[in-house]
């Protein structure tokens, strides 16, 4: 059945070259998300309805069912997002990305340490009793370029190599980041059956497998979870699963979290460099190519360390570090699914919702990032335990439209569950976050839009002989969620989890920052918003009546210079 010949060159380099001219189309002009200067004028002022006296005869529990955070420097009333008013957030009626069994899947081995491409036979024969004879072909994807010049190397690939028949059970080299595959009737090539594609994570090599393992049980492995656009509010509301599921033992919600800059890229860049706008705009410009590359990424910290390192985030036209900006010259990571996701992205079939690439190919985009995840965790979690921090990030449900969380909910957790049946939980701390709330749509012009744009969620789960070890950290934890944090705080905390394995480490460079502090360490109970100009003392000093009636003056001051 399965044969080898056959060449579809000119097919695949004139998309290629219709993807060049699309993505320099694209880079030059798309205004959606500029960033815009860091200074932004907010107008409406959030005002309070509970006076100070009134909170006095309240007791804490009582207290912090009305508010986020309440210190006499900084007030946040809670919002309840099931009361009326607020928008419907049910899911839309979607079709799956496809109902057709897969006719191609892939084989870890662990003992020989190779995936292989497996035909499922089977399958073929009910689903696929019309065709004739047919082969299977597969085009590789390779890491190496990163970013923009994944399109350049592909095209120069695709000038050399044409897509090859592989046989059952076919061994792919150690060196495939991923590949797309093709059956087809054997007798007419043009009747396709199934393309597909799998992105692999190959086993490190220059390793010291030894340390590695010694390091696998006495490091915490640290994953990132992030969903674009989604408040602490909208999160309860429209992802009911998946909050059940971080209301567990062992999470932590920090319920005083507030974003620090406007979009992704400023909230993203505090969290994972610790510099404010001013300080990395001050370094290099990243707009120019290699900027991005020079700057200390908390992934090269862990890399120092020990640990493995990865990163992922669907929608590659638009990434956090991409999107009008020139990406990372060098993959920046041990595992760098971008330039996978690029590829996949133009050579397969998409379907748009929300306004962007929701199914790629057979699946949706979201699921190649955490299935990604999922296998990093099979590998480096449950097999053979390496050190990891993983940032692993999806935008495709929620970047535009305030429902789409309803939609992913159901397939979130069935991530967790499936990471969990891995021991993702019983080893690793996880984080689950956001960069920031709605910040157009329905939800942003609700009353309670100041809240719900800048209070994104922040979930954080220790594992448990972390928590037996690390009792001040749970401490910690438990007082800080209701104090006023920020994504300088989280920074701090994430550098920690090096410093508690490496007391003596002191090779970070300083950054200048004397309102932060790590967010596993007790954080000021007075903090003023104002000093971390995440909410204007005004606001604070505003009377205030009662929770449905959070609104106020207009006002304009700005967010995001913090205090140097
Ligand atoms: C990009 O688009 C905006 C608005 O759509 C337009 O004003 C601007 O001139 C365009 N820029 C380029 C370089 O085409
Ligand atoms: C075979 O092809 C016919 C006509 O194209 C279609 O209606 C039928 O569903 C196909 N059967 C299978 C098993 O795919
Ligand atoms: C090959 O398949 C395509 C797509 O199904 C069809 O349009 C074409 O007529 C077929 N060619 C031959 C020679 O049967």
């Amino acid at each position: 059945m399965i044969r080898y010949n056959g060449r579809k060159l000119i097919y695949l380099c004139m998309g290629v070259m219709g993807l060049i001219f699309l993505l320099v189309n694209h880079v030059t002009n798309d205004s959606r998300e500029v960033d815009k200067a860091w200074q932004i004028e907010i107008d409406p002022i959030t005002r309070m309805n509970i006076s100070n006296v009134q909170a006095g005869g309240l007791d804490q529990r009582e207290l912090y069912k009305k508010f986020f955070v309440f210190s006499s420097k900084c007030k946040m009333p809670k919002v309840n997002p099931f009361v009326e008013g607020f928008p419907e957030l049910k899911p839309l009626k979607f079709k799956a990305c496809t109902d057709e069994p897969s006719l191609v899947s892939v084989i870890y081995d662990l003992a020989k340490k190779h995936y292989m491409l497996h035909l499922n036979m089977e399958k073929s024969l009910k689903n696929f009793a019309n065709y004739s004879a047919f082969g299977c072909t597969y085009f590789e994807i390779v890491p190496g370029a990163a970013d923009i010049e994944a399109y350049l190397l592909l095209f120069f690939l695709c000038s050399v190599k044409a897509p090859e028949y592989f046989h059952q059970d076919w061994v792919v080299p150690s060196h495939f980041l991923g590949v797309i595959v093709e059956c087809h009737e054997m007798a007419n090539k043009s009747r396709v059956l199934q393309r597909d594609a799998f992105a692999f994570v190959q086993h490190p090599k220059n390793r010291n497998e030894a340390n590695d393992a010694l390091r696998g049980a006495q490091y915490p492995s640290v994953f990132l979870f992030g969903i674009d656009s989604m408040s602490r509010m909208n999160f309860r509301r429209s992802m009911p699963l998946t909050s059940k599921f971080v209301r567990q033992k062992g999470w932590f919600e920090m319920e005083g979290f507030n974003k620090v800059g406007d979009n992704t890229l400023p909230n993203l860049m505090a969290i994972l460099t610790g510099r404010t706008p001013r300080q990395w705009q001050s370094l290099c410009d990243v707009r120019k190519p290699g900027c991005l590359d020079s700057l200390h990424f908390l992934w090269h910290h862990f890399h120092n360390v020990g640990y493995l390192t990865a990163y992922a985030e669907d929608l590659s036209s638009i990434s956090t570090f991409n999107y009008l900006k020139m990406g990372f010259k060098r993959p920046p990571v041990d595992f760098y699914l971008r330039p996978f996701l690029m590829v996949i992205g133009q050579f397969l079939q998409t379907v748009e919702y929300f306004g962007f690439k929701y199914c790629v190919g057979r699946r949706h985009s979201f699921s190649y990032v955490f299935d990604y995840a999922k296998q990093l965790i099979e590998r480096f979690v449950f097999e053979q335990p390496k050190p990891l921090f993983g940032l692993f990030w999806t935008s495709s449900f929620t970047h535009d439209d305030c429902r789409g969380g309803a939609n992913l909910d159901g397939l979130f957790l069935s991530y967790m569950e499936q990471f969990k049946d891995y021991g993702l939980f019983e080893k690793s701390v996880v984080i689950l976050l956001s960069d920031h709330g709605s910040r157009n749509g329905a939800l942003a012009e609700h009353y309670t839009g100041f809240l719900e744009e800048r209070q994104p969620m922040l979930h954080i789960y220790l594992p448990p002989w972390y928590r037996k070890l690390y009792p001040s950290v749970v401490e910690a934890l438990n007082l800080n969620r209701n104090r006023l944090s920020s994504n300088y705080d989280l920074y701090l905390g994430l550098r920690n989890f090096i410093e508690q394995t490496h007391p003596r480490m002191d090779y970070f460079r300083n950054i200048k920052c004397d309102q932060c502090l790590s967010i596993l360490k007790v954080l000021p109970f007075n903090r003023f918003c104002q000093r971390l100009q995440l909410f204007d003392l005004e606001f604070v000093e505003q009377k205030l009546i009662n929770e449905e009636n959070i609104y106020g003056q207009v006002k304009t001051y700005s967010l995001y210079s913090r205090t140097q």
